[in-house]
């Protein structure tokens, strides 16, 4: 149908004939003269269609906005000082003989070009929204990225390998998506939260190296950078330890941004241990662009009247940091206040600063409604920790650790960005040595911090069972300016610790035998060594996209409710469909 595509249209074309095919952009009547920015997938091309030719021009008179063209026509050159270098075929145009309407159109929703669109709006026409330059991009560099992945992979001998997406129900973290047998009554599927025992399981038949791009499904909150169904690039290796399994990995990273942006990481990628972290950044995926730490100060706060502060600092598993924001003296009351409710709605119960207006005059020169019950020696290790400077203010923070470490450390970021602190460019690290166990409050047990496959470091494995918040695991996660793209592990593959593990989490034989039966056996079968990774694919294409949601880079996102605005799924099904699957809804009437 077409000879071209717009992006191949150039000066040495000029005088050849093409037909090009797509959608008609723009439509400007000249009087007189109709000029039509046609459309396809590699941009646009400029149409003139004059009233020399009647057939062409009528039919060109009837175009409208988004309506299917083929043209034929004659490429020239562009009038000098109409050129636009913006545009791959901006120097030339095509002289239209030939105007074919394929198909018409009603008239779109909203201008491909404008961008003030809300994302409700796009979502809902989300076809005519993917016509746009920026999900086309977007799109495109997806591909990309996951060609390059490919090449990487098959380059080091990885084999891509499918698994199955009807699997069992394997609490591994995350609330599951369940699917009715029709065949077994009464029973299951659960979509798979990873394909992580698969893998394991592909590791001990001797694939050696396995990966596969693959959808993952968790019934989870939904954020930014979250979807219920997203794709992970799923890896998994034997007989390589954790550095060598890292370097392999950090080398995935390196090579998909060189390939896909042209930017070279850095080589190799720091690391960083999972208590410094926290320590340092209060979280666990620092964004290290910004140049700002947390300063410790629970012990020079114990014994000061201000009991805010005193508080935490004297409770068991209390702390008390502080942030210095260089230059933040001109943060003024209203932004202060405006921190102080951004960390309100996490829970935060205040948001305590001072201002240093002149160091040198100890308490005197500082500004802040709660100096006066600090005494001096603990302003002096506040002032000496920070390392805060005149012009400088403090933000401190106070409570349980987690809430301190989670509330400051959401601040460090914000403040930082505001702030204008970041540095430009990639900062990726590994965060290590994560502790094997977290402790849920809700139901008083041990929780698996990674998932419950994840080996102990050595010596740890002790410590399991008799004291679980001393064990760590050999687990590692890829951080990128901030975002987590990446976390994997080290496995158990012998089967009397993988039950140590079940035990630490109080879950009983029966139960561990109905659950992870299969995974239990084929540890058995002689198990190598193995670890793995996986990469949140939709993360790294946003990152390299520099977009802030993931479903920018997804052709057919949920909304924050899990719904598909496109086809409007979820959506009632039929009373039959339901019989079929033995199941009756429970706030629906009784069937007759
Ligand atoms: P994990 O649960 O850390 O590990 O997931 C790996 C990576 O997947 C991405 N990710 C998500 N992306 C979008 N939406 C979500 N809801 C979502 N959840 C996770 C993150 C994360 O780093 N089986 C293990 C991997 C392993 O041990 O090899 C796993 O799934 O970028
Ligand atoms: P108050 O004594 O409650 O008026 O608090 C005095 C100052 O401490 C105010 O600026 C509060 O925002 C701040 N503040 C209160 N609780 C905390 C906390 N847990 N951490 C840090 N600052 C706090």
């Amino acid at each position: 149908m077409r000879s071209h595509y717009s992006g191949e249209l150039s000066a040495d074309l000029v005088g050849r004939r093409v037909t090009l095919a797509g959608w008609a952009h723009r439509r400007r009547d000249h009087g007189g003269v109709i000029f039509i920015d046609l459309r396809d997938r590699d941009g646009l091309a400029q149409v003139v269609c004059d009233p020399d030719r009647a057939e062409a021009f009528g039919n060109a008179e009837r175009v409208r906005g988004e309506y299917v063209l083929r043209v034929t026509g004659v490429v020239r050159r562009r009038p000098e000082g109409t050129v636009n270098p913006n545009l791959k075929s901006g120097a030339v145009e095509v002289l239209a003989h030939e105007v074919e309407i394929l198909n018409t159109a009603v008239p779109p929703p909203f201008q491909l070009d404008d961008d003030t669109i809300s994302e409700t709006v796009r979502l809902e026409h989300r076809i005519v929204d993917l016509r746009r330059d920026f999900m086309q991009r977007n799109l495109r560099l997806r591909h990309r990225a996951a060609r390059a992945a490919r090449a990487y992979l098959d380059g080091n001998h990885f084999v891509e390998i499918e698994t199955p997406v009807l699997y069992k129900s394997t609490p591994e973290g995350a609330r599951e998506f369940l699917v009715p047998s029709r065949l077994n009554d009464g029973q299951f599927y659960a979509l798979p939260q990873s394909p992580q025992l698969f893998k394991q399981m592909l590791m001990i038949a001797g694939f050696d190296r396995y990966y596969q791009i693959t959808k993952c499904f968790r019934d989870e909150d939904l954020r930014a950078d979250r979807q219920p169904e997203f794709t992970q690039i799923d890896i998994e290796t034997s007989f390589l330890d954790e550095v060598k399994i890292r370097g392999l990995m950090e080398g995935l990273a390196r090579h998909l941004f060189k390939d896909v942006l042209g930017v070279e990481l850095p080589d190799p990628f720091p690391v960083m241990a999972y208590e410094d972290a926290m320590r340092d950044y209060g979280v666990d995926k620092p964004d290290l662009r910004i140049p700002l730490k947390l300063a410790e100060l629970t012990d020079v706060m114990k014994d000061v009247d201000f009991k805010v502060f005193s508080g935490p600092a004297n409770a068991p598993g209390g702390r008390v940091v502080a942030l210095c924001v260089p230059g933040g003296a001109t943060i003024s009351r209203s932004e202060i206040d405006a921190y102080t409710e951004y960390l309100r709605g996490l829970g935060a119960k205040g948001l305590a600063w001072i201002k240093v207006n002149e160091r040198a005059k100890g308490a005197e020169g500082l500004q802040s409604p709660i100096v006066k019950n600090i005494h001096a020696a603990a302003l002096a290790a506040v002032l000496e920790r920070t390392g805060a400077k005149d012009g400088d203010l403090v933000f401190f923070g106070a409570d349980k650790a987690d809430a301190c470490n989670a509330h400051l450390g959401a601040l460090r970021q914000k403040v930082g960005h505001d702030r204008g602190l970041a540095e430009k460019g990639w900062r990726p690290l590994w965060v290590v040595d994560f502790p094997m166990f977290e402790f849920d409050e809700e139901s008083k047990l041990w929780k698996a911090r990674h998932h419950p496959f994840t080996s102990p470091k050595d010596g740890h494995e002790a410590f399991m069972e008799s004291a679980p918040e001393k064990a760590y695991a050999k687990a590692y996660d890829m951080v990128l300016n901030g975002w987590e793209v990446a976390g994997g592990s080290v496995r158990i593959h012998r089967e009397q610790v993988q039950q140590q593990v079940f035990r630490a989490m109080r879950i009983p034989p029966e139960e561990q035998q109905a659950k992870f039966g299969f995974l239990l056996q084929a540890l058995q079968y002689g198990a190598p060594p193995h670890g793995g990774i996986a990469f949140g694919f939709d993360r790294l294409v946003a990152l390299m996209a520099g977009v802030e949601a993931i479903r920018d880079v997804i052709a057919f996102p949920k909304t924050q409710r899990g719904q598909d605005m496109v086809t409007g799924a979820p959506s009632p099904v039929s009373e039959r469909q339901l019989r079929e699957l033995h199941i009756r809804l429970r706030n629906a009437p009784a069937p007759q």
